[in-house]
């Protein structure tokens, strides 16, 4: 795992943007993974600054509500029209979020897998965190080799959400999340996340035991995993001036290799 330390929000997003930015140019057809919350939106907002050629990228959204509208402002097919296919310019016939309102979910998920699949898999995945620890929506308990699945939010991930809604009644009980096996088969991730808030859920997920009591501990699995946070977000990790030492790379180490 890489463990990048910044000082503040933008700069998480400008960092992340940074390793898109190079996945794309090393690859004009890469498949991105999206993901929604309020911690990539950085990460969009600094990559629309930069002079990239979408033309060819083509992506997976995480999750989605089941049951929400289409047309609702926080259903994620409509935050990541908004926050990414119109900000960025991409095509969006290219960019695939999980159908919420299928009438049979578990054929919707599996479609979901299989067009991935058939798209040659994800070469960078953008992840947040939830402050349960969650990632896309698999909430404690789900199974690491978890498929796109149906499954039911939990109360604090409702309520913890349900400032984008007028009430916490209003947030759907059930979503169709890409599952913790479907995530790990991504080249390379990048989880970002900011903020006094994450800062327990970043420490038991980079530090604490691989659990799937805190779904993101399943990134210390991956081979390229890196993790953009600020200042107060690494608050609780233990290892975080050995993080910083160890991310000033000598001048020749431009491999590409992590640690
Ligand atoms: C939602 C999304 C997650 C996201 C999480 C954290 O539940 N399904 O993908 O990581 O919220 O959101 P935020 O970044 O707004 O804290």
């Amino acid at each position: 795992m890489e463990i990048v330390i910044v000082k503040d929000r933008a700069m998480v997003g400008q960092h992340a943007a940074g390793l898109i930015e190079r996945t794309v140019l090393g690859k004009p057809a890469a498949v991105l993974g999206f993901a929604t919350g309020s911690s990539p939106l950085p990460v969009y907002e600094a990559l629309e600054g930069k002079d990239l050629d979408w033309t060819d990228v083509s992506g997976f959204a995480l999750d989605e509500y089941v049951d929400i509208p289409v047309h609702h402002a926080q259903s994620y097919v409509s935050v990541i029209r908004r926050e990414v296919v119109d900000r960025l310019g991409l095509d969006e016939r290219r960019v695939r979020v999980p159908d919420g309102r299928a009438r049979d979910l578990d054929v919707a998920a599996r479609l979901f897998d299989e067009a991935i699949r058939e798209a040659g898999g994800v070469d960078l995945q953008l992840l947040g965190i939830g402050t349960n620890g969650h990632v896309g929506f698999n909430e404690p308990g789900s199974s690491f080799a978890s498929r796109t699945r149906v499954t039911a939010l939990t109360a604090s991930t409702r309520e913890a959400n349900s400032r984008f809604f007028d009430s916490v009644h209003q947030v759907p009980m059930h979503c169709i999340t890409q599952g913790l096996g479907t995530i790990l088969e991504a080249r390379r991730l990048v989880l970002v996340a900011d903020g006094t808030r994450k800062a327990d859920a970043v420490a038991r997920a980079v530090e604490g035991p691989v659990t799937s009591k805190c779904p993101a501990s399943a990134i210390q699995l991956h081979p390229c995993a890196t993790i953009v946070i600020d200042e107060l977000a690494a608050a609780k990790l233990t290892l975080r001036d050995y993080y910083r030492y160890s991310a000033r790379r000598p001048a020749r180490a431009e491999t590409g290799a992590l640690l």
